[in-house]
């Protein structure tokens, strides 16, 4: 029996989320620690079997709407392939990433969805030709995404982004510890980035000076990424964290997860993603890692992941 599985990561911004849906840079990594995967078997019964119990979903493709994140996963892959009808398939989807709270989620199975599709399907497509469809549909949850999540999902790859423009690598020259922790408040960013567009067109002189300043910051972490400067990148950290401050996309759980991280020998830390919720970010020496996790539930951590970002 025909049987295909697909896996996609999750991701994390380390500088420059929402700045960089008005073009300025931002750098993210893929999370390999947390992923989705989808399998796709043989259907003995008509037509397309979704199964996706983390979001309560067991039914046929065809009583879905269009709009729904799966659905659309799938049209895309028909339109790329000029299929109008796919064969019978099962289509099974789970997921250790969690959702609306900065990790990607969408974009995973977005992703995962469409590799194993075009895997069944017996098609070769680039990461670029998955990247760009799994866009399209990031389109239809986040209003006007950046394009960064699918990409760095897309890729596999840590990214130096900017939105609309060929896509770049970052270059990671020494291997860095960083704690991810969860707010466990569930944040989507289409309202935080919805929010930030409606103050920036009412006023957009402040919020410009900020955008462009967290631009020049994730200008500072490139270079510090190629150089080694671990500590440099903690002072960062800590900038981009009180410029999002200011934004008022970070909230007060997140301000204490970040003011824990600090206080427990980390050497920055910040939100990451779209904020008031989900999750935050930070960087600490690797023997310094599970005292700051810990310092981070205590704080009020719903998960931690302490994640090592390799030279790429
Ligand atoms: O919440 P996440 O991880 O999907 O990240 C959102 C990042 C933003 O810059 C706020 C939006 C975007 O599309 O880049």
């Amino acid at each position: 029996m025909n049987r295909i599985s697909s896996r996609a990561p999750g991701k994390i911004i380390l500088f420059g989320e929402h700045a960089v849906v008005y073009q300025y840079p931002a750098i993210a990594v893929p999370v390999t620690q947390v992923y989705t995967e989808v399998t796709i078997e043989e259907n003995i019964e008509e037509g397309i079997f979704l199964y996706a119990p983390a979001i309560s979903i067991a039914t046929q493709y065809d009583l879905l709407p269009a709009e729904n994140h799966l659905v659309a996963a799938i049209n895309e892959v028909k339109s790329f392939s000029g299929m109008s009808q796919l064969p019978a398939m099962k289509i099974s989807i789970t997921s250790t990433i969690p959702v609306a709270s900065g990790l990607g989620s969408g974009a995973a199975v977005s992703v995962a969805l469409m590799r194993s599709l075009f895997s069944y399907l017996g098609k070769e497509v680039s990461d670029q030709e998955i990247s760009n469809m799994a866009f399209q549909v990031e389109k239809i949850h986040h209003g006007t995404p950046s394009g960064i999540d699918n990409t760095v999902i897309a890729f596999e790859r840590s990214v130096f982004f900017i939105k609309g423009q060929p896509i770049e690598f970052a270059d990671i020259i020494e291997p860095f510890t960083i704690i991810i922790a969860d707010s466990g408040i569930k944040s989507p960013t289409i309202n935080t980035v919805m929010d930030v567009r409606k103050r920036w067109q009412e006023n957009p002189v402040p919020y410009n000076a900020i955008f462009s300043d967290i631009g020049a910051i994730v200008q500072d972490a490139r270079e510090s990424l190629r150089t080694g400067n671990l500590e440099n990148l903690g002072i960062l950290m800590n900038t981009n964290h009180s410029l999002l401050q200011r934004l008022d996309v970070s909230c007060e759980a997140l301000d204490c997860l970040v003011g824990a991280a600090l206080d427990s020998g980390a050497m920055g830390a910040k939100l990451s993603g779209g904020g008031r919720g989900g999750n935050m970010i930070a960087i600490a020496q690797p023997e310094n890692a599970d005292r700051v996790s810990a310092s981070l539930y205590r704080a009020g951590a719903k998960n931690t992941v302490i994640t090592t970002i390799y030279p790429a």
